[in-house]
């Protein structure tokens, strides 16, 4: 399972990519709005910064089919290869999958996905990832862990390739909950990375192994010090 940031600021992701094993980036419009500016900016920064071997998933915002077909030529052309164009998955959004799937190599992630039909289509419409929102469906009553699993199963009954990249969380459970199912990737926002392992017994663990070694070796000392 694949992990990637759920954000655009340039030093967040700098700090996450060195510390956590990152396969990518997704923006959204939302999240591009907390930058400003031309967005081509902050996106070609992020590009350069995770290498042409990362995803970036960008998303097109147009609502005519023609018009989204052309966003994500444009999208593509600047970003590179590597770059999923993030479609809604409705009707205009199918359409424009089936005319990329047709006419381009791009590869397209169908998002705003909150039933399994809806990613039952866009698969079938040729999108490489469904993104459905976990905590977003959470909030509708709905449960958005079940519905992620469920559009697995639908995927993996029908052999379709497309995979999942899970999006909207809000805490580590929902994350852990597809981790055991081995859904392609997720999305996390960067509180959630840090969230997930903040626990005061993993650092009382540490602080009492540190305390043990100093007791013989020596205030501050480490194996460096040792031959
Ligand atoms: C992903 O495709 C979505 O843009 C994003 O993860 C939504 O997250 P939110 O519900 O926290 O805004």
């Amino acid at each position: 399972m694949k992990l990637l940031i759920d954000d655009a600021r340039i030093a967040t992701i700098e700090r996450l990519c060195e510390v956590f094993p990152i396969a990518g980036v997704t923006t959204n419009p939302t999240i591009l709005a907390k930058i400003g500016g031309n967005p081509f900016d902050v996106l070609k920064e992020i590009r350069e910064l995770i290498g042409e071997e990362a995803d970036l998933h960008v998303q097109a915002v147009s609502r005519r089919a023609e018009d989204i077909v052309a966003e994500a030529n444009h999208i593509v052309k600047i970003l590179g290869a590597n770059t999923f164009v993030k479609i809604p998955a409705l009707p205009e959004g199918f359409k424009a999958m089936k005319t990329l799937l047709e006419t381009s190599e791009i590869l397209v992630t169908a998002t705003a996905v909150y039933t399994p039909m809806q990613a039952f289509i866009a698969g079938q419409c040729g999108a490489a990832y469904v993104a459905p929102y976990v905590n977003r469906i959470d909030n509708m009553g709905f449960d958005g862990v079940r519905v992620t699993k469920e559009i697995k199963e639908i995927f993996s009954a029908n052999a379709m390739e497309t995979e999942i990249i899970a999006a909207s969380f809000k805490n580590a459970q929902q994350v852990l909950e597809l981790c055991k199912c081995g859904v392609g990737a997720v999305t996390l926002a960067p509180e959630l990375f840090y969230a997930s392992v903040k626990n005061s017994a993993i650092n009382s663990a540490v602080d009492d192994f540190i305390a043990d070694f100093e007791s013989f070796a020596g205030a501050d000392k480490t194996m460096l010090d040792f031959q």
